[in-house]
């Protein structure tokens, strides 16, 4: 028989002092059914987790089933239900990052180093996916304080420091992004919105959405557009593609660019309201993100509530559009059968324009100063920029904005070369989704469909480079088990195929001929691109790597 989740408060049991307790901790948000994550991250920030008691009074207050509040708040891996015969979790959470460039620079020796040193009643050691900091592998977070190119000193050091919140970088706020002319084109825009060639700039572009799907970007305009309104935008700064760190890139450092990009994008499908959905791994963000929309409210260039952020709480999945969508309306992040696409039925069944912060970022300068400042830039027949993040092996990682043709030896070279004592061997060209490429395949242009070949594809642009250093199996076996982690489980070839293939590239030796009937029945029959993509780090290594997928013992 199944155990009764809320089998200790009924509702005729709850005291009103605590109903009054947890409304008064829940005001100003307002009691709806979509603002439940944001509830429940209220709810996790003052008390560390979420009892069964306080889900109970939450589902009241929401007037919603109790299950329901249960099954979206043990969908996200940022909350912790505590049942009523459980232990609270410690006050203290360090997080480890466990993905590919961390590994790569021994974030599993440091974690048990941290567990040996900390885990304790007041403190607990978890692993976590990218943080989008793989620039400075490895990472750690204490709270919500990263630590970049952490080892035992430095975590010791914050924690007795007491350094939990996040660092907020120098950015360029709405004074200065004003005082250089910020806004202006958005107001000569309004001032001229029946001229309907307002952004030719960006159909001469070309600019094409930079999330991984590459769709054109003003061709989805026309297309949401044409959609009966009312209509909503939704900016996509979930960024969970191990490798990527762009997005968080721009909004560290010039976020109104971003913003001014994505009100001319919101005026174009005439958006009713614009939600942001920023991933819960970017503390900073969504501070910076609070201040400065304020500031465009005070300003008079945006409405009271027209930009709704919605914080994510963990879940890689929800950076699949459709899942993102289900997460803004309060659900687990489940994507959706298409069609209908989001742009025709988006959040509460309206059409939504959904962009990816670097798609929204490229909007501004393209419309701003014209399309030459994205098409000037030609190299191997491709025409544009890319932002490469780049990790791994490199002496210089970071975030290299280079032609968009550029091959992984420009790419190297940008970097500052190998580091000492490697050499190249291998590279993921577009986030783990887009699996292992060899180092003979140098002389590819890392862009939109010229990866096709290769099957696999540019994705977000995020590069890690592998060295001889490196075991294929071993980085092949770090991607399956993050799509492991974060498949949603709604259909079963990715669920049980991603368990399934872990499972068998743990082994020995691989079985290869099963792994591949495994790689055609999550390609064929998965509902989303987690499912249908998380089989190129295998088809990638059985046709690059073959000799190497035995274990070295
Ligand atoms: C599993 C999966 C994860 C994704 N994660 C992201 C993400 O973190 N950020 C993002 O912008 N797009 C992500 N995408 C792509 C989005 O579904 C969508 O195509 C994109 O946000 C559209 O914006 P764009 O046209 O500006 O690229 C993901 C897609 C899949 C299948
Ligand atoms: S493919 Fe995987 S992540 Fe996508 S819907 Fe199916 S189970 Fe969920
Ligand atoms: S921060 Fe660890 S891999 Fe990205």
């Amino acid at each position: 028989m199944k155990k009764k989740m809320f089998n200790h408060f009924e509702e005729k049991e709850i005291p009103k002092e605590d109903l009054n307790f947890l409304k008064n901790l829940l005001y100003p948000i307002e009691l709806r059914r979509d603002l439940l994550i944001e509830h429940l991250h209220v709810i996790q920030d003052h008390f560390g987790y979420l009892s069964e008691k306080n889900l109970t009074l939450l589902s009241k207050l929401l007037k919603i089933s109790k299950v329901e509040v249960y099954e979206v708040a043990s969908f996200y891996a940022h909350f912790d239900i505590v049942k009523n015969n459980e232990v609270a979790p410690p006050n203290l959470t360090i997080r480890v990052c466990n993905s590919l460039s961390c590994e790569l620079s021994g974030s599993k020796e440091l974690e048990a180093e941290l567990l040996e040193e900390f885990n304790s009643k007041e403190v607990r050691v978890l692993k976590a996916p990218c943080m989008g900091r793989c620039f400075a592998a490895p990472t750690v977070e204490i709270s919500h304080y990263h630590v970049d190119k952490a080892n035992i000193t430095k975590v010791k050091d914050a924690i007795i420091n007491k350094r939990i919140n996040p660092v907020i970088p120098n950015y360029e706020n709405y004074e200065s992004y004003i005082n250089k002319g910020g806004y202006k084109k958005l107001n000569e825009i309004i001032s001229n919105i029946n001229d309907n060639n307002w952004y030719d700039s960006l159909i001469k572009s070309d600019l094409r959405g930079l999330g991984g799907a590459g769709f054109r970007t003003a061709k989805k305009w026309q297309l949401v557009s044409k959609e009966k309104g009312p209509r909503y935008l939704a900016v996509n700064g979930d960024e969970g593609e191990p490798g990527t760190f762009k997005d968080r890139h721009y909004l560290e450092t010039e976020p109104h660019m971003f913003l001014e990009g994505m009100l001319m994008a919101s005026l174009a499908v005439s958006a009713e309201k614009c939600f942001i959905y920023m991933r819960d791994e970017y503390p900073a963000i969504l501070k910076i993100l609070k201040v400065e929309i304020a500031k465009l409210e005070d300003n008079k260039i945006i409405s009271k509530n027209f930009i709704d952020v919605r914080r994510g709480a963990g879940a890689y999945i929800c950076g699949e559009e459709s899942a993102m969508i289900e997460s803004i309306e309060g659900k687990r992040g489940l994507p959706r059968h298409r069609p209908p696409f989001v742009g025709q039925v988006g959040i509460f069944g309206r059409p939504t324009l959904v962009h990816n912060v670097e798609t929204l970022y490229w909007v501004t300068k393209i419309i701003r100063d014209g399309p030459q400042v994205f098409t000037n830039t030609k190299k191997n027949n491709c025409i544009g920029l890319r932002s490469y993040s780049v990790s791994g092996r490199v002496k210089k990682p970071g975030l290299y904005l280079l032609p968009s043709g550029s091959t992984i030896l420009d790419i190297i070279y940008t970097a500052g070369g190998m580091i000492e004592g490697h050499t190249f061997k291998a590279y993921q060209p577009g986030g783990a989704s887009s699996g292992i490429l060899p180092a003979s395949l140098n002389n590819v242009p890392l862009d939109f469909d010229t990866l096709n070949e290769h099957n696999t594809f540019i994705g977000s642009a995020a590069v890690v480079i592998l060295s001889n250093h490196d075991e294929i199996r071993q980085v092949a076996l770090n991607m399956i088990e993050f799509f492991k982690a974060e498949s949603c489980g709604q259909c079963t070839p990715c669920r049980v195929g991603c368990e399934k293939a872990a499972t068998i590239m743990n082994e020995k030796e691989w079985d290869i001929p099963l792994l591949e009937d495994l790689c055609e029945v999550m390609e064929s029959s998965s509902i989303c691109g987690l499912g249908q993509a998380a089989t190129n780090p295998i088809r990638s290594s059985i046709k690059y790597f073959s000799d190497e997928l035995k274990k070295h013992v």
